[in-house]
């Protein structure tokens, strides 16, 4: 197969949505680039990242021709996906946060949303809960620094339990929370920090992603495309911005991205 995709995020969350990817489809080459210089996504308006996405968008398509972009950040994909769909001339495949998986998945009638404080802000995500959790009782809620968190955690640093606990501990405390049973990661990052997550929360939750909702879409557009005849070339990261903060080589390296490169687009 010949087929390239390029997966973009803020950062390392779109990695989480990268594994999940080529653990279904396992010949498919990839690049992958992090916005390191715009990060965090979570804290900028929908003015910046439309202002923003389109063009970056539209330059790495032109120097990496994918024939298939995925948009591995709800921050974005909530805000911005229209205009980076009207930038280039091939599919872009955006994260849609998974209430609706949620909604079937609780026993209680209690979910949560838990992503960047951009994305739990976003109308998109008011009318997915108005379309698919109706009648669920659904609390919000946003965090910066769980993003940070698993950048530390990806650049080889010691993850703080206490610090996740902290960010958590608005959304469990109370009625409301303690009947929470499914969360959506509501942020790619997350998924990185499911472990800790688990150890955080000490009742029973299920932890819910978008990861696998993603491959299972470009397995199917990649169905109706036709392969370009082109060279082999390694998967690679680029990183967006001066330079390629060594400390997460070996964290792309894990999830197969041996070549890491700064980027100034
Ligand atoms: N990984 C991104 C998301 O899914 C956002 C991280 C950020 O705030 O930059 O929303």
């Amino acid at each position: 197969m010949n087929f390239r995709a390029l997966i973009f995020d803020s950062g390392v969350g779109g990695l989480s949505v990268a594994a999940e990817i080529s653990k279904r489809l396992p010949a498919l080459a990839m690049d992958y680039v992090a916005d390191d210089e715009f990060r965090p996504y979570g804290e900028k308006t929908p003015a910046q990242l439309k202002a923003r996405l389109p063009g970056l968008i539209a330059i790495l398509a032109n120097m990496l021709s994918p024939d298939v972009i995925v948009i591995a950040c709800n921050t974005a994909s909530t805000t911005a996906l229209a205009g980076i769909r009207a930038a280039v001339s091939v599919p872009v495949v955006g994260v849609v946060p998974a209430i609706k998986p949620a909604a079937l998945a609780t026993r209680t009638g209690t979910i949560a949303v838990l992503g960047t404080p951009g994305t739990v802000a976003r109308e998109y995500v008011d009318d997915l809960i108005t379309d698919f959790a109706s009648g669920k009782d659904v609390l919000l809620q946003g965090s910066v620094n769980l993003v940070d968190i698993a950048e530390d955690k990806l650049a080889g640093r010691p993850v703080d339990l206490a610090r996740i606990q902290t960010e958590l501990a608005p959304l469990f405390s109370g009625r409301r929370g303690a009947n929470i049973d499914a969360v959506v990661l509501a942020c790619t990052h997350f998924p990185l920090l499911r472990d800790e997550l688990k150890a955080a929360v000490s009742q029973s939750v299920q932890w819910i992603d978008s990861g696998e909702a993603i491959a299972r879409r470009v397995d199917s557009l990649l169905g109706k495309l036709t392969p370009q005849d082109r060279a082999p070339r390694a998967d690679t990261a680029f990183l967006v911005g001066p330079q390629t903060n060594a400390d997460r080589s070996a964290a792309f390296a894990h999830f197969g991205f041996e070549r890491v490169v700064a980027l100034k687009p």
